[in-house]
């Protein structure tokens, strides 16, 4: 029995990433086989359950564009963690889009992957390229993102999304009473990216704690825009959310306070901060979610309220781990199921942790890039 871990180096190297430079270039690794202790032989058989494969096998995973740090982490660490364990990996980014990452995906099953773990650009996109891959005896691993409208996908993993939003409305709610006097509040609402199959559990999460206290006026959303479509972010992108809180607040908030904004993530909660400064706001509460570095210190020093640790370890070891158990020719493991528009997808749910500034040393205790960015800023 193989035994995957995410190589401490990996994690060094991840955390000394940085989102620069993100576009372009070739965005392909690989690694050759180790030569480790794999005894067992190429077959030639497909994936099928009960068979397995080869333990040297080619293994394929598909990465959305790098919209935020969660994503430069988990190139590194699956290319050191299946290369640890003796598969030979092909990573690659679809930093172009939709059609880039089908044009990947398909090579990636020319190329005889046996697993092909997908973190969707477009949930809804990719259903041609899955089904293909499930003809030739591939297994399909949906990563942090669900793949849409399919009947392909053997399994999900990913942090419980839907939680993610509930902790964001739970830490809007919790910071306006903590550093914004008594209510009524101004709030504005910010999604991620349409695209995304994500962005909608984030944001009904959110809205399941939040509606009932914009229904009772305890919240006011002096904008109007509610709706997921009226706030979503094309492609996650900074600038998107920037340019919209800027006109919503020399729009709504001239003589106003904007007392918080619910953001899905760290990379759009910099965004709102920097909107409200340049307009000269007293800082608004601000919720955001995977930790970046930027992030961590602002959270540190009670700047941004609230992010989320989806410690992308533990999500590269939960697929590794799966990857194990289909080459051995075992079922995968799964605690949920998640309908994806056609089947109920078998899913590995991982639980988010909130962070504030008060927990942030010990929710990040184990993590040392983040403990350091921790204690620099406190
Ligand atoms: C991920 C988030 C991330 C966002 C933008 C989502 O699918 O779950 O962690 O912030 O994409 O990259």
């Amino acid at each position: 029995m193989k035994k995957i871990t995410v190589a401490m180096t990996a994690l060094a190297a991840a955390g000394a990433l940085a989102l620069a430079g993100c576009g372009g270039g070739d965005d392909t690794t690989t690694a050759p086989p180790s030569d480790g202790d794999n005894t067992q032989q190429p077959d030639d058989g497909d994936a099928t359950e009960g068979e397995g494969f080869a333990a040297d096998a080619t293994i394929g995973i598909s990465l959305p564009q790098k919209t935020s740090q969660n994503w430069v982490e988990a190139e590194e660490m699956f290319l050191a963690g299946l290369s640890e364990a003796g598969y030979n990996p092909i990573v690659q980014f679809a930093n172009n889009g939709a059609s880039e990452q089908q044009q990947q995906i398909e090579s990636m099953i020319e190329q005889g992957a046996k697993v092909i773990v997908i973190g969707a650009v477009d949930g809804s996109q990719l259903s041609s390229q899955v089904e293909r891959a499930r003809d030739a005896g591939v297994k399909i691993i949906a990563y942090d993102r669900m793949i849409q409208e399919t009947d392909a996908v053997d399994l999900y993993v990913a942090y419980d999304n839907f939680q993610v939003g509930v902790g964001q409305g739970e830490a809007l709610l919790k910071g306006l009473a903590e550093r914004k006097g008594d209510g009524p509040w101004n709030i504005e609402l910010i999604a991620g990216s349409n695209d995304d199959a994500n962005s909608k559990p984030f944001f009904e999460g959110a809205m399941s704690i939040l509606q009932p206290k914009i229904d009772d006026g305890t919240l006011k959303v002096l904008s109007g825009q509610t709706t997921q479509a009226q706030v979503a972010t094309e492609g996650w992108q900074a600038s998107v959310a920037q340019n919209r809180m800027d006109s919503i607040i020399s729009g709504f908030y001239g003589s106003e306070e904007l007392h918080g904004v619910l953001s899905p993530n760290d990379t759009l909660a910099r965004a709102a901060i920097a909107s409200a400064q340049a307009a000269g706001k007293d800082l608004p509460v601000l919720t955001g979610q995977d930790s970046e570095d930027d992030s961590v210190a602002s959270v540190a020093k009670g700047e941004q309220y609230h992010t989320i640790f989806k410690d992308t370890r533990g999500l590269v070891d939960a697929v590794l781990a799966q990857i194990d158990l289909a080459q051995q020719g075992q079922p995968f493991n799964s605690n949920a199921e998640v309908d994806n528009g056609t089947i109920q997808v078998p899913t590995d749910f991982l639980t988010p942790i909130s962070v504030f500034q008060d927990n942030a040393a010990e929710v990040y205790a184990n993590d040392e890039a983040r403990a350091k960015i921790v204690a620099d800023n406190s």
